[in-house]
This record gives C-alpha cells, structure tokens and sequence, in this order.
C-alpha cells in the first residue's frame, strides 16, 4: 500500500499547513501540545486534542454552521461506528424516496461518508465558506465535535443529535489498525502501548474519549429530544430495536405497513457490514480526500480487544472507564 505522507493522515489533500487562517497560525503556538498515535501534532483546544487542520475546519464550523431545526447531525468518537451510523441514517430518512433497496440505491455506489459529509470537510477551507442552504431537508450532517464545542446554532435549534459511542477498548484498537493502515511503517506512529498510554490519558483525536462520550451522555439525559445516545454494542445486539428507536427520535417512525413489507430488514440488511464491506465502491474506491473507502470496514465485531490488549492493559482501561462513568450511571 502506497504510503500517505503525514500531511495527508486524516486530512484532505487540499489542506496544508500552509492553509491555515491567520486565527489558527495565531492560535496554534498559545495551545498544550503533544504528539499523536499517528501524526506529530495534536493541540488541546478548550480541553479536547486536534490536529491543526482539523482545528481550523472545526473552528470555522463553529463560526459560521447555521443549523436548521430540521437538520440531523450525527456524532461520534473517531472509531465507533461512524460509517454504519451514516448508512442506517441515510437509508432511513431516504426511504421514500428510494424505496427499491436493491436498485439504484445511493449506498450501492457511493461509501456512506460520501452521502453524509463531516461539517469539518465542508469548513476546511479558510477562504471559502460553503452553502449549505440550498441542499434539501432534512440535512444529515456529521461531526467528532465534543457536545461543548458544538456550533451555537446547533444547541439553539431544535435539529436533532444522534450520539452513538463504543467500548474504549474496541474504539481503541479500531483507532490502532485504522492508523497503521493510514500510515503503514511510519516513523510517526507510536508503538501500541505508547499509543495505548497517550489513549488513556486523554491525548487521541478529538479526546478524551471519555469526556467526549460524558458530554453526550449528560445532555441526553437532560435533553432526550434532543440528543439520542446509543452504544455500538447494543446496536449490534438488537439492530432492528434500535434502528425503530432512531426512526421514532427522528420523527419518522416506520409504520405497521412499512414493519410488515420488511422495510426495518432491508435497511439493516443493506447498511450491514457484509453488504457494505463487500460493494465494489467499499472495495476499491476511494474518498475525494485520498483515504481509501475500505479502511473504513475491518472486522465490524465487538469484543475485538481481547486480540490485542494484555490484561494489564484491560484492567487499567476499564478501571478509568468505571471511575469516569459509573457515578454517572453509565457504563459498558
Ligand atoms: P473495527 O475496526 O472494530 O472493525 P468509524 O466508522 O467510526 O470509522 O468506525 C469504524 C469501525 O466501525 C470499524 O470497526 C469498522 O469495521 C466498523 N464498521 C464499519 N461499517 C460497519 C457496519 N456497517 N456495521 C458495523 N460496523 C461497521
């Protein structure tokens, strides 16, 4: 496999360094810094870690994304199911307008981060600010944002947040294979266990991991209209149960008829790791911003950690997920 210079690991081509605002070269040298399980900078920005690119796309969402109060945005750590979140809510919200699954469905052709893009994507550009409002509702957009960082318009609205998150451990060790497939032999990449080390105290894109789940966790209890919460793991388990829930959240609940005509099955059955895995787009296409599609699928299964993590490392990680979570009533 080709390998990606580390301008390119988890960046669009199109951004540089040297495209970053004036605001963010300014902002930059003020930030904590460390080095990242794959790239040589993260920067801590109001207690959550990025990359200097992705903080001047993240930093102009925040700045100029107006959400409407239909808009759908769809948020997770890097690593907990993103893609497979991306494809159920395409499919359900689209399920009228493509009603035959098997044909001519948008999700045979095109790798789910290609129908929902990352606001970060669409804000990378320092000199141009997209236009948003021409797409037709309801917009689904996606972001890693932490729930404080959010856009101002986003927390105003009523648009709705689908949260879903994962075990650390198999949000861990996908985040492992996903860099090392990125940057195969490179000098950047940490060893597992100082990745694993950095991991834990909080130093990973977009973390801590565990902040970064509280803040959604938090405001779905507050807020449960607004912010739906959702773990990989249970989705896993009861897909069906909770892509109805998703539906009833989003205001578009399948109805008897729809239940019975077995459209609840044909989108698990086309948003499904094998069927997306195995499309040709997933196999050997590649996004517009050079990441190819299939780093995207690897096992898609959960307990995945045990392969890979010693049982020091099991223990030290769940200890912290148990201090961090338990007295918030939430655990794995
Ligand atoms: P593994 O590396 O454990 O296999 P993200 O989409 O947030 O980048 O997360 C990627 C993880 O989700 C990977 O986990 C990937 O295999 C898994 N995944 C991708 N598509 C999936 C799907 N349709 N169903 C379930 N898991 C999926």
């Amino acid at each position: 496999m080709e390998k990606l210079s580390d301008e390119n690991i988890f960046v669009p081509k199109c951004l540089q360094e040297s495209d970053l605002s004036q605001e963010c070269k300014e902002l930059i040298p003020t930030l904590p810094l460390e080095k990242g399980m794959f790239t040589a900078a993260l920067h801590q920005y109001q207690g959550f870690w990025f990359t200097p690119n992705f903080l001047q796309g993240d930093l102009s969402c925040q700045k100029h994304f107006q959400a409407l109060d239909n808009d759908i945005l769809l948020v997770t750590s890097p690593k907990s199911g993103t893609t497979w979140l991306k494809a159920l809510s395409f499919a359900l919200i689209n399920r009228n307008k493509y009603p035959n699954i098997h044909i001519n469905h948008p999700l045979l052709t095109t790798n789910p981060h290609g129908l929902v893009p990352f606001l970060v994507n669409l804000y990378f550009d320092k000199d141009f600010v997209p236009d948003l409002q021409k797409i037709p509702p309801p917009r689904l957009f996606s972001t890693h944002l932490p729930y404080e960082l959010l856009p101002k318009s986003v927390k105003e609205s009523t648009c709705k947040v689908v949260y879903l998150c994962r075990d650390p451990k198999d949000t861990f060790v996908s985040l492992w294979h996903f860099g090392n497939k990125l940057v195969p032999q490179s000098s950047e990449v940490l060893s597992l266990e100082d990745a694993f080390k950095s991991f834990c105290k909080g130093v990973s894109l977009y973390g801590p991991f565990w902040e970064h789940v509280l803040g959604y966790w938090k405001k779905s209890l507050e807020s449960s209209e607004k912010v739906m919460f959702l773990k990989y793991e249970e989705m896993k388990m009861k897909p069906d149960f909770y892509l109805k829930e998703i539906a009833k959240f989003l205001e578009c609940p399948f109805s008897k008829e729809e239940e019975s005509k077995g459209v609840v099955d044909d989108i698990l059955n086309l948003c499904s790791f094998e069927n997306l895995s195995n499309l040709e787009v997933n196999k050997t296409g590649k996004m517009s911003y050079g990441v190819e599609n299939k780093v995207y699928f690897r096992l898609g299964q959960v307990g995945d950690w045990k392969n890979l993590l010693t049982i020091e490392m099991i223990e030290h990680i769940n200890t912290i997920t148990e201090n961090k979570f338990v007295k918030h009533g939430l655990n794995f």
